[in-house]
């Protein structure tokens, strides 16, 4: 059997190639691939690390795990090539967080720096394969930024649809950037998704948000790499921030695949952060999983800043496969820990941030052991948001103590006034 569109409340199955994002009874798709027909093994993808050759995609991170990912032509692929980052130990955050066990994937090195690539790669492939002219999203940021990229290299029309106002600098430069069409919506995020769906639906357009459902199959690869990258064995937990719910509905459904294919012994569990500001699915599990209540959503990390997840039926069957968690942080404590992370030398973005800061709350109410081991994904790069991290650090964050600032001093150009600034800060020697 090839792999098909399977609807994930009914059942009901609809051809790969048919273009459509949900089934007809409202429920949100799968792609189903048949696994024991795949052929796969743990020496078949090890056997693909540091692959080179004239394909940019044979590099990939994403491409690696491609027999699990789509079964599509490499001439068609549209690759930077993506993935393939890094997992960080670092003693300093590791101490901060509680535990001695903790890693960080750090998918803020993609090429546009965020996760949101490995997802677009697909995306876009699959676009060129349906022969489709225009893409579009609505986007807190990254997937606008990454959309643009991936689009404009296979030569497609891209249409963003930002909340106004509420994009963080960096990102909204890419887009403009890499040529996108960028529509400021007078609304919030959850108002963006809206106006795109029913404008791809009436003008034609092909949806690239995590809705659909070959978004979800580059983003697996993250959970891919990390099990890989430790050898196949996985570990206790994978914490990461949630928003649209994507990356949960992704980790669950690679974890549940490769449980299926005798890849990995045991699960991991999953722990979902929500800003404490944009928590619909925190609310929910709270309840035991009742049902989503949308929330009007505020938090500094405005990537995260999502009040109506479309992706929440797939994120509660990934938090049951897993026994995963839900939890919330305040944007003190996220933008606490995006300074510890920055001054590391590592750095990420505000809601990457706050997969550190929920890890670590986690350890302290004794949800997470400490001698368990632990993967944060660090999901979008520190150049994302410049404007949140130097208001942060010159005391200009509302409602933020800057507990770690570190604001630039200004000198008249003199021997004296740099040797009176270092003996103020008493760290030089
Ligand atoms: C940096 C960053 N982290 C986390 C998220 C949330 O991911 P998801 O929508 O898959 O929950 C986003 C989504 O835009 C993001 O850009
Ligand atoms: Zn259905």
């Amino acid at each position: 059997m090839a792999a098909v569109l399977r609807c994930m409340e009914c059942g009901t199955e609809y051809p790969l190639d048919e273009m459509r994002y949900r089934c007809d009874c409202g429920g949100l798709l799968d792609v189903a691939h048949d696994l024991p027909s795949l052929g796969i093994s743990r020496e078949l993808f090890d056997g693909r690390t540091g692959a080179r050759g004239p394909e940019p995609w044979r590099r990939s991170g994403v491409w690696r795990f491609r027999e699990l990912v789509l079964p599509v032509d490499g001439d068609l692929i549209v690759s930077r090539p993506e993935g393939d980052t890094p997992l960080y130990r670092n003693p300093v955050i590791s101490r901060w967080v509680g535990l001695e066990g903790f890693a960080l994937k750090h998918e803020g090195e993609n090429p546009t720096g965020s996760f949101k690539d490995r997802g677009m790669t697909v995306g876009v492939t699959w676009a060129r394969a349906l022969g489709v002219r225009a893409v579009a999203c609505a986007s807190t940021g990254n997937t606008a930024a990454s959309m643009a990229a991936y689009a404009a290299l296979a030569g497609l029309t891209a249409v963003v649809f930002v909340p106004a106002g509420k994009v963080a600098l960096g990102k909204l430069a890419q887009a403009l950037a890499y040529g996108a069409l960028t529509l400021e919506v007078e609304g919030d995020f959850d108002a963006a998704m809206a106006l795109v769906q029913e404008s791809c639906r009436e003008l034609g357009i092909y949806l690239l948000n995590s809705l659909n459902p070959f978004r979800i199959e580059g983003q697996k690869t993250i959970v891919y790499e990390i099990v890989q990258d430790l050898g196949w064995d996985p570990p206790d937990w994978i914490v990461f921030p949630a928003g649209n719910l994507g990356n949960t509905a992704a980790f669950g459904k690679a974890l549940w695949e490769l449980r299926e294919l005798g890849l990995i012994p045991r699960m991991p569990r999953l722990a979902a952060v929500q800003a404490a500001g944009a928590n619909p699915l925190y609310r929910s599990f709270v309840r035991g999983f009742s049902p989503l209540e949308p929330v009007r959503a505020e938090t500094v990390a405005t990537a995260i800043r999502i009040g109506n997840p479309v992706s929440f039926p797939r994120a509660v069957r990934a938090l049951r496969w897993t026994g995963g968690v839900v939890v919330e942080v305040t944007d003190q404590e996220i933008m606490d820990a995006k300074a510890v992370v920055d001054a590391a030398g590592i750095g990420c973005e505000p809601a990457s941030a706050a997969a550190v800061a929920g890890a670590r709350k986690l350890v302290s109410g004794g949800v997470i052991g400490r001698d368990e081991r632990v993967v944060a994904v660090l999901t979008g790069n520190l150049l994302k948001d410049p404007e949140a991290t130097i208001a942060y650090h010159t005391g200009d964050l509302p409602g933020i103590v800057p507990r770690f600032a570190n604001y630039p001093r200004r000198v008249v150009p003199s021997l004296e006034a740099v040797a009176e600034v270092l003996e103020e800060v008493g760290r030089w020697s």
